[in-house]
């Protein structure tokens, strides 16, 4: 059995995508492709088809990880589909379960914040409005989350 991983932001252009390629590039690092699976998507339409946004992917490349995919929107049929959704933010979290009409996937839904440990934010901030400083921390936040992630699901759930 192969666990289902689906990191969810906004637009799928910047963190989510980013999330995805960094934890699979780690997953990579740990031989265990076979075991984890990864996807991304947003909550919003605006970015349908898009490939990820040119100053994520710079700033990912900077740290070695290229950034493929291409965005979409998340849908309810994705909570059977998916072990764990990671939600970049509040407003992220709150949207996905608005989608969770009887109430079943709760557990599912995870802050992807919670799984960091060096640094204490409890979100991965949008830096789509904001310059370079942002998508670089963007990229630490999310290699700190991941490896707390991967950790995590090696532990409690392989
Ligand atoms: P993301 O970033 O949610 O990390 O992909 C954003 C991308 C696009 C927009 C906002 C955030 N937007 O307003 O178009």
């Amino acid at each position: 059995m192969t666990y289902k991983l689906l990191f969810v932001c906004l637009g799928n252009i910047c963190r989510s995508p980013s999330a995805e390629n960094i934890m699979n590039h780690l997953i990579k690092e740990a031989n265990l492709t076979d075991k984890i699976i990864c996807d991304s998507a947003g909550t919003s339409a605006y970015h349908i088809g898009s490939p990820p946004d040119r100053r994520m992917s710079a700033a990912a490349m900077q740290k070695g990880i290229e950034l493929v995919g291409k965005a979409r929107k998340f849908q309810a049929a994705d909570f059977e589909r998916f072990n764990l959704i990671l939600a970049m933010d509040r407003e992220n979290y709150r949207d996905i379960l608005y989608s969770d009409r009887q109430c079943q996937y709760e557990d599912k839904v995870k802050m992807m914040c919670s799984f960091a440990t060096q640094y204490s934010e409890q979100e991965v901030p949008d830096p789509y409005y904001g310059g370079e400083a942002g998508f670089n921390y963007v990229i630490d936040l999310l290699l700190d989350s991941c490896d707390g992630l991967l950790d995590y699901i090696v532990k409690n759930q392989l």
